[in-house]
């Protein structure tokens, strides 16, 4: 089955910074959901399945900016595409569903993010919910089309009419019939989702990896229901979608200390560290109640984050020597933490010398 290696999705390196991509065709999907494809801009679109964009919405009264998942699979769909699903009384996701058109052109920052499988040895169990489709569609037809994993979508919607991608499921269930389950959770038929109705759902969890995206509650029994059935929490990847409180368009802001971590260390004995990014090595100075981002953005290196709050995963980097605390991680799991994943809008030096890579 597959291999560790996801240069195969066409996914090195990542497309970075901002640019602007224009739409190309917007797809009704639901009622209430929009695909908007883009054209690929010169030069690529490279991105990870499960990872998102930033979109900066200009509205009436001034930017907004949201992330949306990409739900087109690098690799396989030629045009890059996010799907928006209207929150009631949300100012980006109606503002988009309503206006989007061709030819329109939208600031982005490019795809980021740690929900998306670096190893694709293990067979998949996707749970999602609503508009939690779209990075788990990217991820499914990644590892249906360019991978050969086993994957079992469990798939939760109010009713029949909202479920998105329905047609698409159906066709992929029709060509993978023997790697493919989709099991739809109506909750018009069967009520909210439930730990138990869950893992009545999950066949063969062996050695799978799981990809979880919805609201928090769903992914709680979610998570319960495969634990009860054996999966490590080691091997359970969530998502969760919320809107943005910090404009990442916006100039860096001014930078402001974080207070000392160690309190008996110091303050005059600062770390140094190495940084790899875009193919260049910087050294810089790095004081010990400083956050990481920061002192990169100070010392002109332009580190990518969207957030700045340790919850989208969007200033990840693998940290190859030394030690970083992070204040916040409410994205990276024990398995990015294992692959030396860490997030520099968090990070406060421990070790005296750290190097790391945005590289890798
Ligand atoms: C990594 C990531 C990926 C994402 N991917 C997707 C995706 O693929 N598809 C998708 O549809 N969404 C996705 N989202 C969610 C998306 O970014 C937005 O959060 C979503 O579209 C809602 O934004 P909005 O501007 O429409 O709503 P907001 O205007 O942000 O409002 C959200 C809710 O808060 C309420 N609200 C707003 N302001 C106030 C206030 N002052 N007081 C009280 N209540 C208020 C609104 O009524 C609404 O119910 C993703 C989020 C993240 C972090
Ligand atoms: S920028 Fe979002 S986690 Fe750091």
């Amino acid at each position: 089955m597959g291999s560790t290696d996801d240069a195969a999705t066409g996914a090195t390196p990542p497309t970075s910074g901002r640019l602007q991509l224009r739409v190309r065709e917007v797809i009704r999907e639901t009622a209430d959901a929009a695909s908007v494809v883009f054209e690929a801009p010169d030069g690529g679109f490279n991105y990870r399945p499960g990872q998102f964009i930033t979109v900066g919405a200009h509205l009436a009264d001034g930017l907004a900016p949201r992330c949306y998942s990409l739900s087109s699979a690098p690799g396989h769909d030629p045009h890059p595409a996010i799907t928006v699903k209207r929150v009631d009384g949300g100012r980006v996701s109606n503002w988009l569903v309503d206006n989007a058109a061709p030819g329109m052109s939208v600031d982005v920052i490019a795809p980021t993010g740690a929900f998306t499988p670096r190893d694709w040895t293990h067979d998949f169990v996707v749970v999602a919910a609503g508009s939690g489709i779209t990075p788990a569609m990217s991820i499914i037809k990644t590892a249906l089309m360019t991978h050969d994993n086993a994957v079992t979508l469990i798939y939760a919607n109010r009713d029949e009419q909202s479920v998105i991608f329905s047609d698409t499921l159906a066709t992929l269930q029709e060509t993978y019939p023997s790697r493919f389950v989709v099991q739809h959770w109506l909750e018009s038929e069967r009520g909210l989702p439930t730990a138990a109705g869950i893992g009545s759902l999950i066949a063969a969890i062996d050695d799978a990896a799981a990809y979880l995206c919805g609201p928090t509650p769903f992914m709680d029994v979610a998570h319960e229901a495969l634990e009860a059935a054996g999966l490590p929490t080691g091997r359970i990847h969530r998502e969760l979608f919320y809107s943005l409180t910090t404009n990442p368009f916006a100039a860096a802001a001014a930078t402001t200390p974080a207070a000392p971590v160690s309190p008996g260390r110091p303050a005059e004995s600062g770390a140094r560290v190495t940084v790899e990014i875009e193919g260049e090595t910087h050294e810089v100075e790095w004081p010990r109640d400083a956050i990481l981002l920061d002192v990169l953005l100070d010392n002109g290196i332009e580190a990518p984050y969207v957030c700045r709050e340790g919850n989208c995963g969007g200033c990840e980097f693998i940290l190859t020597e030394g030690e970083v605390e992070m204040r916040v991680n409410d994205t990276l799991d024990d398995f990015d933490l294992r692959r030396g994943a860490r997030l520099a809008c968090q990070s406060v030096p421990v070790t005296d010398t750290v190097a790391i890579s945005y590289d890798s």
